[in-house]
């Protein structure tokens, strides 16, 4: 059976944190939101208390670093829905606190690249059929971090930021190649937010962290496109 709603999302690594909120908040506006967890335990609850709030929530197994379990997510999103609006690229690590480019691990870089760039590139290739059958026009949305950014980009976490300015690469990669039908594809900084990955000290709730990449999934103008996000405003690469 195929979901009759008429707006679906998918969010990868939406188990907690700023995916878990995007997908309650994208919920509560009415669409059918399907849960990206490599943890089943952790996705099916995930779930599930969305489910018990009233909200239409599908969870789906997914490991963005292993290709054969994004191309299953893939499978068991067909099999529950026609059609993708919103794809939220949003799971990723952070391993290199207090790492220096001196010093860092090549291992590290290269967990970090698969997790952070590779895998938001699969996802996106084997969830675009899906993506193009959207009618009301599909958007993409990358999960990036203000330190991506080549202007400011210092020495803080190298493999992790080196990660994000490659995964906006991506954003601008699919935004020029995604023309007929057209979607939008952007990045977007949540700020420093209260997660795990955030820690405590963070200035920024879940809530105010998931409130631009909400925007970008709905009240945005579908026209804007290969541009890098931050408080609902355009920003600089
Ligand atoms: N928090 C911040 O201050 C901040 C700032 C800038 C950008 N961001 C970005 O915001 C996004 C969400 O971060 P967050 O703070 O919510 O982090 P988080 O609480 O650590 O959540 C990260 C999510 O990604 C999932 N994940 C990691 N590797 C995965 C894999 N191989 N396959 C599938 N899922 C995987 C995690 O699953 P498990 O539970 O199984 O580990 C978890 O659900 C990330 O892209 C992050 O880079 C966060």
């Amino acid at each position: 059976m195929t979901t009759e709603h008429p707006k679906t999302a998918f969010i990868t690594g939406a188990n907690k944190g700023i995916g878990f909120e995007v997908a309650r908040q994208l919920a509560k506006r009415g669409f059918a939101v399907f849960i990206g967890a490599r943890d089943i335990a952790k996705g099916r609850a995930a779930a599930q208390s969305l489910c018990d709030e009233g909200y239409e929530s599908t969870f789906i197994a997914l490991d963005v670093t292993d290709p054969l379990s994004i191309k299953q997510a893939a499978g068991t999103f067909s099999q529950k829905a026609s059609h993708l609006d919103v794809l939220i690229n949003n799971a990723a690590i952070l391993e290199d606190h207090g790492e220096n480019i001196m010093k860092l691990n090549a291992e590290l870089l290269d967990r970090t690249l698969k997790t952070n760039v590779t895998g938001p590139m699969m996802v996106t290739q084997d969830f675009l059929p899906y993506l193009q059958k959207s009618e009301g026009g599909a958007r993409i949305i990358n999960v990036s971090s203000d330190v991506s950014s080549l202007q400011t980009m210092g020495t803080y976490a190298p493999a992790y930021s080196i990660s994000k300015t490659a995964l906006n690469a991506i954003t601008k990669q699919f935004a020029a190649a995604l023309t007929s039908p057209p979607i939008a594809v952007n990045s977007v900084s949540p700020g420093w937010v209260r997660t795990d990955m955030g820690g405590n000290n963070a200035n920024l709730s879940v809530e105010q962290g998931a409130e631009t990449i909400v925007w970008l999934a709905t009240d945005a103008p579908a026209t804007e496109t290969g541009k890098f996000w931050r408080d609902k405003k355009e920003v600089g690469w």
